[in-house]
C-alpha cells in the first residue's frame, strides 16, 4: 500500500513525533511506501511531495514543529470571487496520480472537517487529532497540550517572584483560540489566583475582590491566568490588556501583563506527548492496514482507539463547567471570575 501523509493548520509539538510513528510502522512493519505531503493540502493541490523513507523518518521523535511544513489552506471554502471551485477535484486527480491508498491528515479541528470533506470525495483518508489547544472533539487529550501547558506553567512560576516583589498584579494570557484549557491546567499547575476561562466568562467585581481579599489576608500580590479566547467589550486590545486596566482601576494595585504566545507551541514535545503522537501514528497505520478508513485516531481512558470522522467533523471540545479542576479549584478558594 501506499500512503500520503501531511500536516496543517498551526504547528505544534509532537508532530514529527506523529510523522515517524506512521511512517516507521508503515515502513518497517506493514511493508507500506509513505509520501509526504509539505504544507498541508497546499501541498497536495501543488503536487510539492517528499520520499519518506528510513533516513528522512530519522531524528524527528524530539524534534519541534514540522518536517512536512503546515499552511491553513481550506480546499473547500470558496472564496467570495468565486474562485477555488476547481480545488476538491484538484485533491481527487492528484490522490489518484499519486496512486494513493489513504491520505493521513494530521492536524486540529479544522483540519478534521477538511478530512472529512475529503472522504466524501470518495477517498481514504485517517485523521490524527493535534493541537496545543486541546480542544478537538472525540479525543481526550491531543498532543502539543501537555508540552503546552508545561511550558506556560514554567511562565506563570516565573511571575510568582516579581509579582511578591513588587507587590503587583501579574495577568498572564495563554493560547487556545476560543477554549480554556491550556489556561485551567496551567494556571491551577502554576498556582495562580485567579483563572478566568472563555468558556466561563468573567465579572470584574468579583475578580478584583478577589484580589482584594488576597491583600487584606497580607498577600499583596496576585497572578491571574486568562484565556486568549475571552470575550470582552473592548475589541481593539488584548484581553491581557483589557483585564490588566480593570484591576489596576479597581483595585488600586499595580497591574502588569503579559502575552505568552508562540513558545506555547514551539520546540521539543514533553515524553508524554511524544509516547501519544507515537501511539496514534501506530494506530493510525494499523487502521489502514486493516483498510478501516475515514476516522480519527483517538485517545479515550488511556486506550488508543477511533471515531468515524463523521462524528467529529464541525464539532468543539470545550472545557465543562463542572471539570473537576474547576470545582477543586473553587473549593481551594481559587477565584474563577464568575
Ligand atoms: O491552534 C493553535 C493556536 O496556537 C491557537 O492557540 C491560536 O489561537 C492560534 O493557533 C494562532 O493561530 P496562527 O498560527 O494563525 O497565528
Amino acid at each position: 500500500m501506499k500512503i500520503g501523509i501531511l500536516s496543517s493548520g498551526g504547528d505544534c509539538p509532537g508532530i514529527n513525533a506523529t510523522i515517524r510513528g506512521v511512517g516507521k510502522t508503515a515502513l518497517t512493519h506493514f511493508g507500506m511506501e509513505v509520501t509526504g505531503i509539505k504544507s498541508g493540502f497546499l501541498g497536495l493541490l501543488n503536487q510539492d511531495y517528499l520520499s519518506l523513507d528510513d533516513e528522512a523518518l530519522s531524528g524527528l521523535l524530539s524534534l519541534g514543529g514540522t518536517i512536512l511544513g503546515t499552511s491553513r489552506e481550506k480546499p473547500f471554502k470558496k472564496l467570495l470571487d468565486g474562485s477555488g471551485d476547481e480545488k476538491p477535484q484538484v485533491i481527487i486527480d492528484n490522490y489518484k496520480k499519486l496512486g494513493l491508498d489513504c491520505l493521513v491528515c494530521i492536524g486540529g479541528n479544522g483540519t478534521q472537517k477538511t478530512a472529512y470533506k475529503v472522504s466524501q470525495l470518495g477517498l481514504n483518508v485517517i485523521g490524527i487529532p493535534k493541537t496545543i489547544d486541546n480542544d478537538v472533539w472525540g479525543t481526550d487529550i491531543t498532543f502539543g497540550f501537555n508540552t503546552a501547558v508545561d511550558i506556560a506553567t514554567e511562565a506563570i512560576d516565573r511571575l510568582h517572584s516579581t509579582a511578591s516583589s513588587h507587590k503587583r498584579v501579574m495577568v498572564i494570557e495563554l493560547m487556545g483560540h476560543k477554549a480554556g484549557w491550556i489556561t485551567l491546567y496551567a494556571g491551577m499547575a502554576g498556582g495562580a489566583d485567579v483563572i478566568l476561562l472563555p468558556e466561563l466568562g468573567f465579572n470584574i467585581n468579583k475578580v478584583n475582590k478577589a484580589i482584594l481579599d488576597r491583600a487584606q489576608k497580607g498577600k499583596p500580590y496576585s497572578i491571574v491566568a486568562i484565556g486568549e479566547g475571552l470575550q470582552i467589550d473592548d475589541t481593539k486590545i488584548s484581553p491581557a490588556s483589557y483585564i490588566s486596566k480593570l484591576i489596576e482601576e479597581g483595585t488600586g494595585i499595580e497591574t502588569r501583563e503579559t502575552i505568552l504566545g508562540y513558545v506555547q507551541r514551539g520546540g521539543s514535545p514533553s515524553a508524554f506527548d511524544r509516547n501519544l503522537a507515537t501511539r496514534l501514528g501506530g494506530h493510525a497505520t494499523e487502521l489502514i492496514a486493516k483498510g478501516e478508513f475515514n476516522r480519527m485516531v483517538c485517545l479515550r481512558e488511556d486506550k488508543i482507539k477511533s471515531v468515524p470522522l463523521s462524528e467529529v467533523s464541525g464539532k468543539l471540545k470545550l472545557v465543562p463547567p463542572d471539570q473537576d479542576l474547576i470545582i477543586q479549584g473553587k473549593r481551594m478558594g481559587i477565584s474563577f471570575g464568575i
